[in-house]
């Protein structure tokens, strides 16, 4: 799996590295015209979730909550599950999700 390293990168796009997702075991990018992107997790989780963490419903920012598993809106208090599901309202739409991977020490986003 090494040695395709030239395949599709343009797919992907670097968020920030391992050493920033570990310290705080989320690493949120906001300041890139074309990517707005909260990823959760560590290097050594066995799954990145990745969201654009823009509320379906009136565009807050939703916060990852480590406790309950789940994504909060603090506007309204919608709650998405780490999939990104609706699990409370007002919000009908899913998070849009994206994967997440880490490669060598970066962190890399498909949108
Ligand atoms: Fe998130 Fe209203 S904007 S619940």
């Amino acid at each position: 799996a090494c040695s395709d390293q030239t395949t599709a990168s343009e797919d992907w796009q670097t968020v920030g590295t391992v050493a920033e997702l570990d310290k705080n075991g989320q690493l949120s990018v906001k300041n890139l015209p074309s990517v707005n992107v909260l990823v959760v997790g560590t290097s050594k989780s066995e799954n990145l979730i990745a969201v654009n963490p823009t509320c379906t419903h009136s565009g807050c920012t939703v916060a990852w909550e480590t406790k309950g598993n789940k994504f909060g809106c603090p506007c309204h208090g919608a709650e998405y599950g780490s999939d990104g599901q609706v699990q409370r309202g007002p919000a009908t739409k899913p998070l849009k999700t994206y994967t997440a991977k880490i490669e060598n020490n970066s962190v890399l986003v498909k949108q």
